[in-house]
């Protein structure tokens, strides 16, 4: 059984001395936020700089040279203060390097950063020319969905669906790149704990960078089912044709191929400005900066979160700072199996056969047949959760009350959760008993029935007003917390 410490993680230095090593092979170097100062003042003055940097968007070839060792959207180095000046200095120098001053990074992060914010808006690059980026990622919810449906509904016809909620875009800058097994770097971790498989992006992290995912809902036939040329064909005769042209090169358009990479590089990019992705602007950022207070209830709500023997939620959901200082993400990213009852509403759930095992498939193809992947998903943040309106992988739950009752009372009241069946209760209806093995067996999920719920009904409504306070936007004067995230 996989042991998750209560972990505090950051990504080491080492993803800025490998960036800083393809900057000096004279790749175009990108820098989106070398200066703490500028770009996350507030986060700088409570005391932990964010600098982001990512050595990439070679615009001429196939450039997939990789210097990142996060998946996320880039690589982030949280870090003090003081190795973020060092980060900072660290991509000046490497971008003199390559020819380009530090305006001239400046002007070509923020030129690729419009770009591909058009291109997230734009519904045109889809088959149906209906469905944009934005459509299944609302930037007022999180960059989740809009609507409370399970799952979003696309393909040419905007009937067909997938078998996955959209997952909310913001905070993806630290999920590191997938690890079967992943140890902690941290200052204070210990580097032999194997934390298990940990990071990528989607639910079962089969991809590692914010690229080669814009490629999956673009291609799906269930999502935006496009192709590179129908992509190509749609930028050509965008309103931002020129502009595209001039920060790819005057014959990108000969190529689809080219323009297709071009455009998957421009929304990675757009994914990774700071001040729309990971602002750190909640309530609970300015309680952590000691701006604020917390409600009585938020209070109460964040101790039984953290409580290892009540909600234990911290344990895998990062609640507090790390060593250095940079803020929680509100997730370890580990992959996780905690048994969500199977969504019945789904189309692909029609059939009994078929199962959403997460990281050994059907999605993902690579750990097919591992059976101690299957059943596990990437453990989501939780900044932003309440602007959600369905939860776990498959949309299954609509509400947050619902998401915390589940784990409160999955044990100890099967029968609210899954199907029961002759009097019998058919617990983890979504995982074939062979790989219930996987299925985490820490606080909360330590009880049987007949045992106490591990959260009562109070305690379930204060982790639901502390999951409030986690929503971007805050303004100090708010009464509870951000009112646009109530649930
Ligand atoms: C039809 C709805 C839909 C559209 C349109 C869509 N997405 Fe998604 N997005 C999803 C779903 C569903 C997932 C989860 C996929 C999975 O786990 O297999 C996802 C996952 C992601 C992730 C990974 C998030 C994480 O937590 O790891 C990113 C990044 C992303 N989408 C970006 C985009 C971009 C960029 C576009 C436009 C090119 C786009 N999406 C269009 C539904 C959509
Ligand atoms: C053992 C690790 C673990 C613990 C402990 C844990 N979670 Fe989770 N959490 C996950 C994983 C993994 C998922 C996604 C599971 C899935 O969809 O199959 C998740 C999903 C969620 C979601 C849905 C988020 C979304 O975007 O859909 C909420 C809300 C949530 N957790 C809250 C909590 C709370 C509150 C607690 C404590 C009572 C808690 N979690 C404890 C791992 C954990």
């Amino acid at each position: 059984m996989t042991v998750r410490p209560l972990a505090r993680r950051r990504i080491g230095a080492a993803g800025i001395g490998s960036m800083l090593a393809i900057a000096l092979a004279a790749m175009t170097v990108t820098l989106a936020a070398c200066d703490a100062g500028s770009q996350t003042a507030g986060a700088k003055s409570d005391g932990s700089g964010n600098a982001q940097v990512s050595a990439d968007v070679n615009t001429n070839a196939n450039g997939n040279a990789n210097a990142n060792t996060n998946a996320g959207v880039g690589t982030q180095a949280s870090a003090s203060l003081d190795s973020t000046s060092t980060a900072a200095s660290s991509v000046k120098v490497a971008a003199h390097e390559a020819g380009q001053t530090r305006a001239q990074v400046y002007e070509s992060v923020r030129q690729m950063t419009a770009l591909g914010k058009q291109l997230f808006f734009d519904a045109s690059l889809s088959g149906s020319g209906k469905l944009a980026c934005a459509s299944c990622h609302s930037p007022d919810h999180g960059f989740s969905p809009a609507n409370s449906l399970s799952v979003q509904l696309g393909g040419n016809d905007m009937h067909r669906t997938g078998m996955r909620a959209a997952p909310t875009l913001k905070y993806l800058q630290s999920v590191p790149a997938f690890a079967e097994h992943y140890h902690e770097s941290d200052d204070e971790g210990d580097e032999s704990v194997d934390a298990g498989p940990t990071g990528g992006l989607t639910w079962d992290g089969r991809v590692d960078r914010g690229s080669d995912q814009a490629r999956i809902p673009l291609l799906s036939s269930f999502e935006m089912g496009s192709t590179p040329a129908k992509v190509t064909a749609a930028v050509k005769a965008a309103p931002y044709a020129a502009v595209f042209r001039t920060a790819f090169g005057a014959h990108i358009f000969d190529s689809d191929e080219a323009t297709f990479n071009a455009v998957l590089q421009a929304l990675e990019t757009f994914e990774q400005a700071p001040e729309i992705f990971y602002p750190y602007t909640s309530k609970y950022d300015a309680y952590l900066a000691g701006k604020t207070q917390l409600t009585k209830a938020e209070l109460h709500g964040l101790e039984v979160f953290n409580d290892e023997k009540k909600g234990n939620c911290a344990s895998c959901h990062i609640s507090q700072r790390t060593m250095d200082g940079a803020p929680p993400q509100f997730s370890d990213f580990g992959l996780i199996a905690i048994g969500v009852p199977r969504n019945r509403a789904l189309q692909v759930n029609r059939d009994p056969h078929f199962y959403d095992l997460g990281a050994c498939g059907p999605e993902r193809t690579d750990l097919k047949g591992r059976a101690e992947f299957c059943g596990i998903f990437r453990t989501p943040t939780l900044r932003n959760v309440a602007l959600k309106k369905s939860f776990f992988h498959n949309g299954i739950y609509h509400s947050l009350d619902q998401a915390v009752r589940f784990y409160a009372q999955r044990d100890t009241n099967p029968e609210k959760f899954y199907p029961v069946v002759k009097g019998k209760v058919q617990k983890f209806d979504d995982l074939p008993q062979r790989y219930w093995t996987n299925l985490n067996t820490d606080p909360p999920f330590d009880r049987k029935p007949g045992d106490k719920p591990v959260l009562d009904e109070a305690e379930i409504k204060d982790v639901v007003a502390f999951l409030n306070t986690l929503t971007d936007g805050y303004k100090a004067g708010d009464k509870a917390g951000n009112q646009a995230a109530a649930n």
